[in-house]
Formats: C-alpha cells, structure tokens, sequence
C-alpha cells in the first residue's frame, strides 16, 4: 500500500486515485498520523501531497518526525517536497512570480523517477514557493526556467520530490512518474484490484463487527446497493437492510430492490410502506424547499422508529463515498456542501458506523459492485435526488400527478435504454409543471396536463448541458407519453443548461 498524506491540495484525491489505477492500493491520511499507525499498515512508500501553506512559516503543517526514519521511500509533490526540503535542511522562499500551468521541465538527472522518460517534457505547476538549494544527499534531477528545483531526489534515501504535479493529466508522462515510484522506487506489483479489495474489506468487517449485527439503509442506489453487498458477503445474516418506500419512488423500483436484494442475494430486508405517512405530510404543501425538508424529517423519523424495533443492532452502514468526506471538509480540505451521509443523521442514534467506500470514487464503487456481483440496473444506475418525485411533481404533490409522472418517466427510460443512450446521458426524467393546456384529441378539446423531460449530460451535477437527444427519439417519447398517459396532452423538452436553470425544475 502507498499511503499519502493529506496537506490539503486541491488534487490530492486524484494522487490515490491514480496509484489504484496503477494496480497498487493507496489511502489518504491526514498529515497527522503517528509513524507507529503507518507502520501497521504494511506501507510500500508515502508520497506527501501538495497543499496552501509555506512550508518556512512558523506552525506550518508538517509530518511526525518519525516517519522520516521508518525506511520507507517517500515522494514529495510541490508542498510535499517544500517539506522535504525545510526538514532536512535545505532552503524554500516565496518566488518572485507565481508559478500556475504549463511548463517544460529538462531532466539533468535521471533519477529511477524518470526512468525512460524524455529528457523535455511538459509538467503542470501549481507554486507560490520554490526551492533554491536542495538540502545536502539531494541531487537536483529537473529544471525549468523559473523555477531551479523542478525535481530533486536522494536515491541513497530513497526520497523524491517534485515541484509539480504527476497526477494531473496536463503532465505528460505524470503517470509514468507515479508508476516508476510505485513499482522500480517502492518494489510493487501491480497486482491489486477490486478482488483484493473485496477481500480485504471482507475481512476487515468480519474483524470490526464480530458476532455483532450490522444495519444497512438501502435506497437502491449504487452506494447503499454495493455497500449492502459487499457487507452481506462478509457477515451475511448479521445485516438487516431496510428499505422505506416513501410513495415517491419511480415505477416498479420498490418491487425490483426487494427482488434484487431479498430474492437474488437472500438477504434480510425490511420494506418500511410509509406511502400515506409521507402523502399525509405532503398534503396541501406546494413550496418545494418546505417539501424537501417535510421528506427529509419523515425519513430520519421512520428510520429512527422503525431501527429501535429492532433488537441488538450495534453497527450501521452507510454508503460514503470518498467525495462525500472530501465535500463536507477535512482537516485540510475547505467545507463545499454537507453531505447528507455525513452530517444528516440525528447525533444520539447508539450506532457505531461501517463506512467501507470511504475511501473510493463513484466509478470505483461501480467497479466494486460489478464484481460482487450486483446488477447493471443497479450499478449504471442514475442519480435519484432523496426526495424522489415529491420535487418531479411541482407545487401540491397528489397520487394522480404522481401516477402521471410515474408512468411518463418508465417510457421516457425505456425509450432512451432502446435508443442505447442510458449511459450516455447523465441524468433524464421527466416533471410535471403545475399546468394544464388546450389540447384537442380525436374531435375533442382537452384541457390536460403538459410533461416535461428534462435529460443532461454532466461530471457532477455541478453544472449541466441539455443533452442533444435525436429528433426521432423524441418524436418516439412524446406520441408514446400522450397516447398510453391519462390526462397528458402536451409534451415539452427542457433545452437549458446549469446555470442558469437547475437539473431538477423544483
Ligand atoms: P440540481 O437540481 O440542484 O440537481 O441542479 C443537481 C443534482 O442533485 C440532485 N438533487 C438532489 N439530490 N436531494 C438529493 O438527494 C435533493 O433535495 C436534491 N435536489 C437535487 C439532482 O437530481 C441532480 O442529480
């Protein structure tokens, strides 16, 4: 295992990302951590990441001593190696110019990092600081113009720096870099993968939970889905998913969750029907923040009530994903939103957590969950906003427009998975505006309801382009949604981008 510890870059996810894209298992850990814990992890190397501060400065962050003596190769990147440098020795300043994007690098030393590489190439630099004597045992191995430490090392020592960042995709041969200190300065394989990682994780919750017993909230999305999987194949009937219907799921889903997962992988799963008790809240509600918080209340409540009728459950699963704890804040890392899983539950549930995706990305969990085994369905499974479509159906939600919006959407998804394009956009659905028009149909006037498909293409929801379905793909959903949905006599499609409308229209 590569460990790399966290000073706070903004691509410091990236650097364990890569190392596991290299067959080579790596976690993130704070700056903090005792050499005696790293120690324990049966550690190959340790890289320290790049981050904000001045290394020189007074309180900066820096690493327990100890670690420097454990024997273990090190790479420094940018931050990483100003530390390096300032520990032992040698002279980091403030630059004249700050240093942010391209550069060409010139090798003058071909350290193992560099080995079989180019002696130009293009790196990508992120610096206010910079290196201007390397501390005694280093070789300067790279140069750039503004820049006289562009790379240094000390093979006796086994200690590596860069002043920019391999694992961004702007540095040419940044993964060639990563891969030569992996394999040729640390001595992996390469041999890790998602099997391993099953089997690693199976073992260590089987350690961590004992003859205890495990439960899981299962939303049928990919996290809870792969999470409840990967748990039930360590301890199989020591966990209890439960699943609450909210009455605002789409078509058939409660049925297909409880058939994957009652049926197909036999394990214990509770289905909550709590359909009137949120419909009942919902009534009469039509502002869409007051909906959100209504939904998000009922399902921390149903879910309190219904786990203390459970008897000795000591743990609960939560399906985190690296994203979620890097979003909420670190240590190092700024607060961007909080996440749902990481602040939302209620501070005096008796639950000791089991959070084993904490450490990896959306497409990592797919990975995992294809190898447990669970279906394509669920794994390629778009995003599903918690409140359902208690926020599709604008303004007072009722059983008629739901039904409406149900239906709409289960063609919508049929049509786009028949056009062969469910992987290619990111996010569709359709809503329902609180609207009706004149229509007319056969001779008759109608005065109906009017469907809206939204469908976008994005990374992370974050921002979002309309995505350029075909004409005749459309013109397939609009007379299918008109003709077999009662009370629809007019369909629209929703052609902005985010910004400046939203993915969802509530
Ligand atoms: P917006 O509408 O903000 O959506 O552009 C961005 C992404 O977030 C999902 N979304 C939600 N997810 N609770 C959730 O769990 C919510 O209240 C919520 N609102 C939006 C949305 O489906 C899209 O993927």
């Amino acid at each position: 295992m590569i460990a790399v510890l966290d000073f706070g870059g903004q691509y410091n996810q990236l650097i364990t990302r890569r190392i596991r894209d290299l067959g080579v298992y790596s976690e993130l850990h704070p700056h903090t951590i005792k050499a005696e814990e790293l120690k324990g992890m049966n550690i190959a190397g340790i890289i320290f990441s790049g981050g904000p501060n001045s290394a020189y400065v007074e309180g900066a962050p820096s690493v327990d001593p100890d670690i420097f003596e454990l024997g273990v190769p090190i790479l420094g990147i940018c931050y990483g190696m100003q530390l390096l440098t300032h520990h032992f020795g040698g002279k980091v300043e403030a630059a004249n110019h700050r240093e942010y994007g391209k550069a060409v690098i010139t090798i003058q030393n071909e350290s193992l990092l560099y080995s079989g590489l180019p002696a130009e190439q293009s790196v990508w630099m992120s610096h206010g600081d910079l290196i201007v004597e390397p501390p005694e045992g280093f070789e300067v191995d790279a140069v750039n113009p503004s820049c006289p430490v562009a790379g240094m090392s000390d093979a006796n020592r086994n200690m590596y720096g860069v002043q920019f960042h391999p694992e961004v995709r702007h540095t040419q041969f940044g993964d060639d870099m990563l891969k030569n200190f992996a394999f040729q300065v640390c001595g992996c394989t390469g041999e890790w993968s998602m099997k391993n990682f099953v089997d690693e994780q199976v073992e260590e919750i089987r350690e961590q939970v004992g003859e205890k017993n495990v439960l899981c909230a299962l939303s049928g999305g990919v996290d809870s889905s792969v999470v409840a999987a990967l748990i039930h194949k360590a301890i199989g009937d020591q966990l209890t998913c439960m699943f609450i219907d909210h009455g605002l799921l789409r078509k058939n889903e409660a049925d297909s969750v409880m058939k994957t997962f009652g049926e197909d992988f036999h394990m214990n799963i509770i289905k909550i029907d709590a359909k009137e008790r949120f419909l009942g809240k919902l009534e009469g509600v039509s502002d869409p923040e007051e909906k959100r918080k209504i939904i998000g209340n009922e399902f921390i409540y149903v879910f309190e009530e219904e786990a203390n009728k459970l008897k000795d459950m000591d743990f609960l699963a939560q399906g985190t994903l690296y994203t979620d704890i890097i979003e909420s804040g670190t240590d190092t890392a700024q607060t961007i939103k909080s996440h749902h899983n990481v602040g939302g539950l209620p501070e005096d549930m008796q639950f000791d957590l089991i959070e084993p995706l904490n450490s990896l990305f959306k497409d990592e969990v797919r990975k995992l969950g294809t190898e447990l085994g669970v279906p394509d369905e669920i794994v390629w499974r778009q995003p599903f906003p918690g409140p359902g479509l208690g926020i599709r159906v604008l303004g007072e939600i009722t059983d008629e427009k739901l039904e409406i919006v149900r239906e709409s959407d289960a063609i919508l998804r049929e049509e786009i998975a028949n056009a062969g394009l469910d992987r290619e956009i990111w996010q569709y659905f359709t809503a329902l505006p609180n609207m009706r028009s004149v229509g007319v149909m056969g001779d008759a006037r109608t005065y109906d309801y009017t469907v809206g498909i939204r469908a976008v293409t994005s990374v992370d929801g974050m921002t979002s382009d309309w995505a350029r379905i075909p004409y005749d793909i459309l013109e397939k959903i609009s007379t299918r949604i008109v003709n077999e949905v009662n009370h629809v006599n007019r369909v629209v499609y929703d052609i902005t981008s985010k910004p400046p409308a939203t993915i969802e229209w509530e």
